[in-house]
């Protein structure tokens, strides 16, 4: 099968989150499929240009029309024997050689030109795709333009509309078809959202198939309170909405060899070499040197629906128990002044780092022994799959992909991989955590033993690999 991919980040080039480990390893699973020829398209960022560990050839430029304005696009293709699928980076300095790469006025107009361009070089590359994917809303004009000016060049081509989180849904003006997009009047009425225009809700009702992160995410976007506006929308697509939970890419983030980690360790050595890698963080991150206590961790954005009001709130109670706790993530001030001053009345027991750094996040997810998500929602989530694959024990917010991927451990079975709870609130994540500290502290054998299951399961994109691939049949009519 023949598949486009396109998204405004993927690791290795550029990531600021979740998506962009999504686009690294996606592509990558479906391009090692046999049949397929995978090519993913990406903004040719300042930041990508300039790094030189990338070296792209160049193979065309011309220009586009986005109403009024002419612009220029440059198409280059990454020059790799390492990857199995081709990288190709639409070129316009303008709009791309920006810092940081989201938050600009017109955000609607770079992403509007970079769909856009991303047709128009498909079309040049006369690569006649079966599927383009398309992810979030700034690609979400995709499906769009497709109908409104690239049908005839793509007569059978489909599109998947893959949502990794509702809350970003690119809004703009009602003329911002008129005024920017440039497609014919009738195209403005599908843009329309309420007074205004709305790139995501444009996506789902112009998409041969819309996909959400995990299956629970996909029913919980049908209701208000999940979808952020979209649950009428959604429910509409009935028949083609898919769940489908991510994986991680488990050669990136692989404890027995990950370039980050002072201790590798596999299932079997993992018990003798976590509590090493844990003395070494706690020495790296100014904790107390101390082996028997539980030092739990979160590596996050500090947003909102991250759960970090939560986590604010139950700080002090948390701290009057023997744990230790870490977070490192950066985000919306007021949580990075709460977390850090309630921090420093724990000196030894609790430390904040207000950074964006992966190779210390490796480091806490392999020294850590749980891992708090307590998130108010969560499409997908990555970071317990990660902690899971490391032997970190996950207390999570029963939400979205949390629900679907950590499974309460039941000790009367041992079964199961982790903490969770139902309703979101202070009170019933900290009693998570209790129920979790219990096991450590009263039976440490059971906490090693689950922490050997949780290592054991498969959050490798394999499995989540087929059934896009499944999607991908249904949606081209291939049996
Ligand atoms: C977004 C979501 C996260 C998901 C990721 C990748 O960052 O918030 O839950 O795992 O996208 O799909």
């Amino acid at each position: 099968m023949k598949i486009a991919m396109a998204a405004s980040e993927a690791a290795p080039f550029l990531k600021t989150g979740g998506l962009g480990d999504v686009m690294q390893a996606l592509p990558e699973a479906l391009g090692n499929m046999p049949g397929n020829e995978v090519c993913l398209f990406l903004p040719y960022y300042g930041q990508i240009k300039r790094d030189t560990r990338w070296d792209c050839e160049f193979i065309t430029s011309f220009a586009i029309q986005l109403a009024w304005r002419q612009c220029h696009v440059g198409l280059f293709r990454l020059k790799s024997k390492s990857i199995h699928y081709q990288v190709y980076l639409v070129d316009n300095e303008q709009y791309f050689d920006r810092t940081p790469i989201y938050g600009h006025l017109d955000d609607g107009e770079r992403f509007a030109y970079f769909s856009k361009a991303v047709l128009a070089c498909l079309n040049f590359l006369d690569f006649k795709p079966d599927i383009i994917q398309c992810n979030d809303w700034q690609t979400a004009l995709i499906p769009v333009v497709l109908h409104g000016e690239f049908r005839g060049s793509f007569p059978y081509t489909k599109t998947v509309f893959t949502i990794h989180n509702i809350e970003y849904q690119g809004w703009a003006n009602s003329n911002f078809n008129y005024d920017v997009l440039g497609l014919p009047a009738s195209f403005t009425e599908t843009l329309r959202y309420g007074d205004a225009s709305n790139f995501m809700k444009a996506a789902i009702v112009s998409a041969d198939a819309v996909s959400t992160v995990s299956e629970t995410y996909a029913r919980e976007l049908q209701y208000p309170y999940y979808s952020h506006g979209m649950s009428e929308v959604l429910i509409q697509r009935a028949g083609t909405f898919f769940g489908i939970t991510n994986g991680i890419d488990v050669s990136v983030f692989d404890p027995s060899k990950s370039p980050n980690l002072p201790f590798h360790y596999t299932t079997d050595t993992m018990v003798a070499q976590k509590a090493q890698n844990k003395r070494a963080l706690q020495e790296e991150l100014g904790l107390n040197q101390d082996p028997d206590v539980p030092l739990y961790v979160m590596v996050s954005r500090l947003a909102g629906h991250k759960g970090i009001d939560l986590l604010c709130y139950i700080c002090h109670s948390l701290m009057t128990r023997p744990v230790q706790l870490a977070i490192v993530g950066t985000g919306e001030a007021q949580y990075e002044q709460a977390l850090t001053s309630i921090s420093r009345q724990y000196g030894g027991r609790m430390v904040v780092r207000l950074a964006f750094d992966p190779g210390l996040a490796d480091r806490v997810y392999a020294g850590a022994d749980g891992y708090l998500m307590p998130s108010r929602s969560e499409p997908c989530g990555l970071s317990q799959l990660i902690a899971m694959h490391y032997g970190t024990i996950p207390v999570v917010h029963a939400t979205g992909g949390l629900q679907d991927t950590v499974i309460p451990y039941d000790p009367t079975t041992g079964e199961g991989r982790g903490f969770t709870f139902q309703s979101y609130n202070g009170e019933d994540f900290l009693d998570a955590i209790d129920r979790s500290m219990s096991l450590y502290y009263d039976d440490r054998e059971n906490w090693n033993k689950l922490a050997q299951n949780d290592m054991n399961v498969d959050v490798s994109w394999e499995t989540p690999g087929q059934s896009y691939m499944e999607m991908f049949k249904k949606v081209a009519g291939i049996s």
